[in-house]
């Protein structure tokens, strides 16, 4: 069976003409950007390399980081003996609940009753499920509004979803900061009803995000065209090590009446990244609507995979229930922002004033989160990866978190070259 699986025979007029494998005509596809990044570092021998390119946190001793909060939660669900029966298909509710809770804010109680809400495969299964829910029910548009840039990923999550995706202006090259004018036309000029992609905060690839004012604004805009929002919370915590802070834009807009669609990540803010946890909620009218919604929710994922993973939903709700776990997880969280914004600090000084780099570095320091948009061209990108042995994407987006007191030094001194023609 499987040798005929593998090869066919063409057999014409009698005669076998040629043996063809079933997949010949498959054409190869491009490589994932990131992961490319990630296969040249490998195979670089120099001791001074730096890869720059994957979203991941690193300590300071350039290492993957597991949070404490994380290994005391994992001791204290073992201590549980817990089964490994299924989860129902829209997951562990305790944890769901605790998610709902943190996203949507403390005083979110009124709301409970009409937040809709799946467990899922972390973000990317969040948005997955979003999009194929909103490509089924969402009933005045099929067309989604990206940033330009955005995350690599959710072009493709959503085109595979069955959406129609459009772009709308987010990033100015000339400042290095928010093209808040041109993001503000396309919103107004996008067809009433349209969905529109919002990152909660700190926005990957660029690092830059509204103002609060800002917010304020798109919200009224977004209200005034009737668009769907729909958000993409990856971060909440890591841009500001404040949870409250970074969730904002989410609870501004849910608090002026927005039935918001929330895409919720623990990968980065736990440290969860293989576990794959996450949340993906909608804010519904009243119970009855709700139950309505979920019982769709079943029906979109019950297909997908059945039922999500325990593991990370246990660990992630022990630290969300546990008032000790949850305030040792607010201050690693606090932590890992602090070590990304002193690495923001100390690599503009040097780029500024040790190196007297050529050209304005203001935008290190203001953006926010794991990623800074850097500026640099994609020779110099390249050159830098050549010459120095630095890795980051082609469109100069470098991880903060891949920055450290070993490595700035080096990195500084080899962009401040590039930058001048020197490498
Ligand atoms: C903006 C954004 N959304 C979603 C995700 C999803 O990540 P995950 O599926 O690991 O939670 C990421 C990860 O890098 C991201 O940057």
């Amino acid at each position: 069976m499987l040798a005929v699986a593998r090869t066919r025979t063409l057999v014409r007029g009698g005669n076998a003409l040629r043996a063809v494998s079933t997949w010949s005509t498959v054409p190869a596809g491009p490589p994932d950007p990131i992961l490319g990044i990630t296969e040249a570092f490998k195979a670089d021998k120099d001791p001074r390399k730096i890869n720059l390119g994957a979203g991941t946190y690193r300590d300071g001793n350039g290492k993957p980081y597991v949070l404490n909060a994380v290994k005391k939660a994992e001791d204290a669900v073992r201590a549980g003996n817990p089964d490994k029966e299924y989860l129902p298909i829209t997951g562990l509710a305790e944890f769901t609940k605790n998610a709902v809770k943190l996203a949507y804010g403390p005083d979110s109680a009124p709301l409970k009753a009409n937040i809709a809400v799946t467990q899922s495969l972390s973000g990317t299964g969040a948005l997955r499920i979003g999009g194929a829910f909103l490509q089924r029910f969402y009933p005045h548009s099929k067309v989604i509004y990206l940033p330009v840039p955005s995350w690599g990923n959710h072009t493709p999550i959503f085109r595979d979803s069955g959406l129609e995706v459009r772009g709308y202006r987010y990033f100015d090259k000339g400042t290095v900061g928010l093209d808040f004018e041109g993001l503000k036309e396309d919103l107004r000029n996008a067809p009433e009803g349209a969905i529109v992609l919002l990152h909660a905060c700190a926005h990957n690839p660029t690092g830059v995000d509204p103002t609060t004012a800002q917010w304020q604004e798109i919200s009224d805009i977004v209200k005034e065209k009737r668009l769907f929002p729909f958000f993409d919370m990856a971060y909440q915590g890591f841009a500001s090590g404040d949870t409250d802070r970074d969730a904002f834009a989410v609870r501004h807009f849910v608090s002026e009446g927005h039935q918001i669609a929330l895409s919720q990540s623990f990968a980065k803010n736990m440290g969860l990244y293989g576990e794959r946890t996450g949340a993906f909620s909608l804010v519904t009218k009243d119970p009855e609507e709700n139950a309505r919604v979920e019982s769709q929710l079943k029906i979109v994922v019950r297909p997908m995979y059945s039922n999500p993973p325990l593991n990370g939903a246990r660990i992630a709700n022990a630290i969300l229930s546990t008032p000790e776990l949850y305030t040792e997880w607010e201050a690693e969280v606090k932590g890992m922002a602090d070590r990304i914004i002193s690495m923001r600090d100390r690599l503009y000084n040097e780029l500024t004033h040790t190196h007297k780099t050529p050209g304005e570095w203001g935008h290190i320091k203001s953006q926010i989160g794991m990623f800074s948009f850097t500026g640099l061209t994609t020779p110099q990108t390249q050159t830098l990866a050549e010459k120095a042995h630095i890795y980051m994407t082609k469109d100069g987006r470098i991880s903060m978190a891949g920055l450290n007191g070993s490595n700035i030094d080096y990195f500084a001194e080899s962009v401040s070259k590039a930058v001048k023609g020197d490498l």
